[in-house]
Formats: structure tokens, sequence, C-alpha cells
């Protein structure tokens, strides 16, 4: 564990594609017990961040360090089974089963997955099935979704959708949270709901978040510490009021230029 009390350490990490260098060199921590936000302007690099973060996509050089192991390349389910879920910039719900169906299958560790458990233990798998389905119901409960349980995933609308995502991600325990733009495409008064859970869930559980989010006055409103990105590099970190009297971030990204120094070096 680094002395700033970080739960997840990015150091220089380094993506391209093709001749695009989507992240060229981005560093930063995240404190455990904070939401923290990840902003910076279209293309910047933030989604390809979260992948590398998540391991949906191998990063070409640099360190991803989580709660003092290194998870660097690590595939998806064994990065969310360490305790690091992310969400989606658009919601991946399973649209043909239920709400309720779509928290059953979220990932974590089911001894109903190993064949052996099925066949010759039965009774711990029906055990596990049963907290696994007492748990989904209590998660529905805590997200307003238990009376939305039985109805199809595809029927919900976008607000709610967003709602079973993080539900869903609940599901697994996370130590830390990443979600790539969880409000995009809602109605206001879904974003004050989904803003209020996730402050839920840092001051009741500890989660910590690490948040990609285009709308600063919701950046503002939620965020301990700010994280800026510009052309697949962290620009600045710090509260949104220290970033506002950065003459820097605000030509990157408050008004939409990028400073010549950091074009230069593409
Ligand atoms: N699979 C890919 N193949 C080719 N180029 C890609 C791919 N994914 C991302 N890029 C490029 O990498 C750069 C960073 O993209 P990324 O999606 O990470 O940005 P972002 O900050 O998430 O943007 P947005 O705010 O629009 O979601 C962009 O120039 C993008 O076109
Ligand atoms: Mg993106």
């Amino acid at each position: 564990m680094s002395e700033k009390n970080e739960i997840l350490e990015v150091r220089d990490l380094r993506r391209s594609f093709g001749g695009v260098q989507a992240l060229r060199g981005c560093s930063f921590g995240v404190r455990r017990g904070t939401i923290t936000a990840l902003i910076g302007p279209n293309g910047a690099g933030k989604t390809t961040l979260v992948d590398a973060v998540a391991g949906a996509r191998r990063p070409q050089s640099g360190r991803v360090v989580f709660d003092g192991h290194d998870i660097t390349g690590l595939p998806c389910h064994k990065v969310a089974l360490s305790g690091l879920i992310r969400t989606f910039q658009i919601s991946r719900e399973y649209p043909a089963m239920t709400v309720l169906e779509n928290l059953m299958v979220s990932p974590q560790r089911q001894s109903g997955e190993r064949l052996s458990t099925v066949l010759l233990r039965p009774s711990r798998f029906r055990a596990e099935e049963r907290q696994h389905l007492v748990r989904a119901v209590e998660v529905l409960a805590e997200f307003g979704l238990y009376e939305k349980r039985n109805d199809y995933a595809r029927d919900l609308s976008g607000g709610q959708k967003r709602l079973l995502e993080l539900a869903r991600a609940v599901m697994a325990d996370p130590r830390l949270l990443v979600l790539d733009e969880p409000m995009a495409g809602i109605n206001p008064a879904l974003v004050d709901r989904l803003a209020e859970h996730i402050v839920r869930l840092r001051d009741e559980r500890g989660t910590t978040f690490l948040m990609v989010e285009h709308n600063l006055d919701v950046v503002e409103r939620l965020c301990d510490e700010v994280v800026v990105m510009a052309v697949g590099q962290t620009l600045a970190t710090g509260t949104m009021a220290e970033l506002r009297a950065n003459a820097e971030v605000v030509a990157a990204y408050l008004t939409g230029g990028v400073p010549a120094d950091v074009r230069a070096q593409g």
C-alpha cells in the first residue's frame, strides 16, 4: 500500500491502435474511499484507460497496481474477482433476462460454475444459490428495483438500465468501482438518484469510485478528486476548484483546446 493510501495506481500506461496513440504515458492514483472523476475531451483516452485498468485491453507498457497487487494484463474476470468491477459507456445488461436474473449472473466466485460441485455436492450448490438469491433481492430493494424484478431488462428505461448496471456491479462486492459515463443519456431525476447511490456506497460500504463523467456539475457535486486527461496523458489532478484555477486545464478541457506542448508530443 502506498503512503497516500491509494487503492489504484496507474503508472505510465501506453496503448496504440494502429497509428493512434490513445494512451501515451498516463499516470495517476486513486485514494481509497474517494469518488474520483476522470474527465477530458472526447477521444482523450478515458475509455481506453478504463479498459486497460479493468483488463479488457492489454496496455503495451506501464503498470496497473490494485490494492498493492500488480494486475497489469490480467483478464477481466480475474480483475473482477480481485475486487475491481467496471461498468460500460453503453449499458450492457442482458436484455432477454429479467432484472433479477441479471443480478444472479453478476461476476463472482460461484461453485455452480464447476460441474463437479453441481454433480457431487448438490446441497452446497443449492445453499449457495439460495444465498445468492437472498443477496440479489436485498440489492434490488436497495436500488429501488425490487418491483421491477420480473421485468425484462430490455424493457427498462435508460436510467433504470444504469441503475441495474450499478446494482449488478454491487453484487460482486467491489472495493473499486470504475464507471464509464454512468450518467450518460439519463434524465436529471435519475442522475440525482444514481448520484445518491454512489455517495451511499462510498459512505456505507467504503467503496472507492473512479468515474468517467462529462457533466461537470455532477463532478463538482459528487467527486472528491478529479483527474484530467488530454491526448492520452494526465494533465492535472485536484479538486474541481483547484482545476478551475489551472490555466492549462481550462485551455485543454474547460474551453476545449489542447495546450501546444501536449500536442507537440503527439
Ligand atoms: N478500438 C479502437 N481502434 C482504433 N482506435 C481507437 C479504438 N478505441 C479507441 N480508439 C481511439 O483512441 C482514442 C481514445 O479513445 P477513447 O475511446 O479512449 O476516448 P474517450 O476519452 O473515452 O472519448 P469519449 O469521451 O468520446 O468517450 C481516440 O482517438 C479513438 O478514436
Ligand atoms: Mg469514452
